[in-house]
């Protein structure tokens, strides 16, 4: 084990009363929304009504929505594989599968509220009949199958930081689908990704609080793997989709979320930002030349993303739209 492994592993056994504290984050399941709350009841007489209830009020969702719902709901599907990283990560190794330290509960925890995304996601699509769920189905098969690497390693410091981004991510994509379906009028699929967007911001808030434990106990360190994350770039979990027929199914899907404003280039570069500010990046002093090094380079990445964000927005948005799989070959 090398000197590095050894004090990333001290810190995350320091971080343990932090993340025990914050274990209150992830709520008791008495007190969880379940799937079955938001879909359509059939154990009663009227069991048929209230299926075409919803099922009617599912057509109004555009299919560029639908785009965009289906790669978010593939993407939480995935969740083995987010599960399986986060095992591997440096101190939060869950060694027995029922550890009761509280890395182990953590993840578990936060395992078993993500497993709901899917499924409630999933049951949507399902039911609005406008969708090829083979298809879908296979692609998560394909996913699951071809795996994730966030390009971390096993580095819980850079695994943390990574984390925090991607539950800022999902939080804002999930809300803005939220948002859209909403002023579409179609409040089961806005109360659905509602919910979603609200565990994530919980999940959010504690990865950050975590992250920016370490920032105050390990600045350089911090820094430094702050930098490392950011010139890997921030790998998309869904990125290895494949839905069997298009071959840069995931491009496409990005490109349907940036056209539908949904989850864009310019959300990439606010969530950087946000998390320069939530770790006051530009604030630590005392540093080593390869913190300030870090830091320099951190300070300078957000105005630079910006300005390349509005020329990679102008591009993609002037893409023609393709037809998807998932919706029976209409076009997006
Ligand atoms: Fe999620
Ligand atoms: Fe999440």
């Amino acid at each position: 084990m090398t000197d590095a492994v050894m004090q990333q592993l001290e810190m995350m056994k320091l971080l343990e009363p932090a993340v025990q504290e914050k274990l209150v984050l992830l709520r008791p399941v008495a007190e969880c929304w379940q799937p079955d709350d938001f879909l359509p009841d059939f154990s009663g007489e009227d069991w048929i009504e209230r299926l075409t209830e919803f099922r009617d009020q599912a057509q109004g969702t555009p299919d560029e929505l639908l785009v965009v719902l289906i790669g978010n709901t593939i993407t939480e599907e995935a969740l083995p594989s987010y599960q399986t990283w986060l095992n591997r990560v440096q101190g939060v190794t869950d060694e027995t599968g029922t550890d009761m330290a509280p890395w182990a509960q953590w993840s578990r925890g936060w395992t078993a509220e993500e497993n709901r995304h899917g499924d409630i996601l999933n049951q949507f699509l399902y039911l609005s009949g406008r969708v090829d769920m083979r298809c879908v189905q296979a692609t998560i098969q394909h996913l699951i199958r071809s795996g994730f690497n966030p390009e971390v390693g096993t580095d819980p410091y850079q695994s943390l930081m990574y984390v925090s981004f991607q539950e800022r991510a999902t939080k804002i994509s999930h809300a803005n689908v939220a948002g859209q379906a909403r002023r579409g009028g179609q409040e089961n699929l806005a109360k659905m990704c509602g919910v979603v967007a609200g565990d994530e911001a919980r999940h959010e808030e504690a990865y950050k609080y975590f992250a920016r434990e370490i920032f105050v106990r390990d600045p350089e360190g911090a820094l430094i793997a702050f930098e490392a994350l950011m010139r890997t770039k921030v790998t998309m979990p869904a990125k290895q989709m494949d839905d069997g027929e298009c071959d840069d199914i995931f491009g496409q899907f990005t490109r349907v979320a940036q056209s539908t404003t949904v989850y864009t280039v310019s959300d990439y570069t606010s969530i950087i930002e946000h998390l320069l500010k939530q770790w006051s990046v530009p604030d630590w002093t005392g540093l080593g030349p390869e913190g300030a090094e870090a830091q320099e380079y951190l300070c300078k990445l957000a105005p630079q993303m910006r300005r390349i964000a509005e020329r990679v927005e102008t591009r993609m948005v002037k893409q023609p739209k393709r037809p998807f799989a998932w919706i029976y070959g209409r076009s997006a």
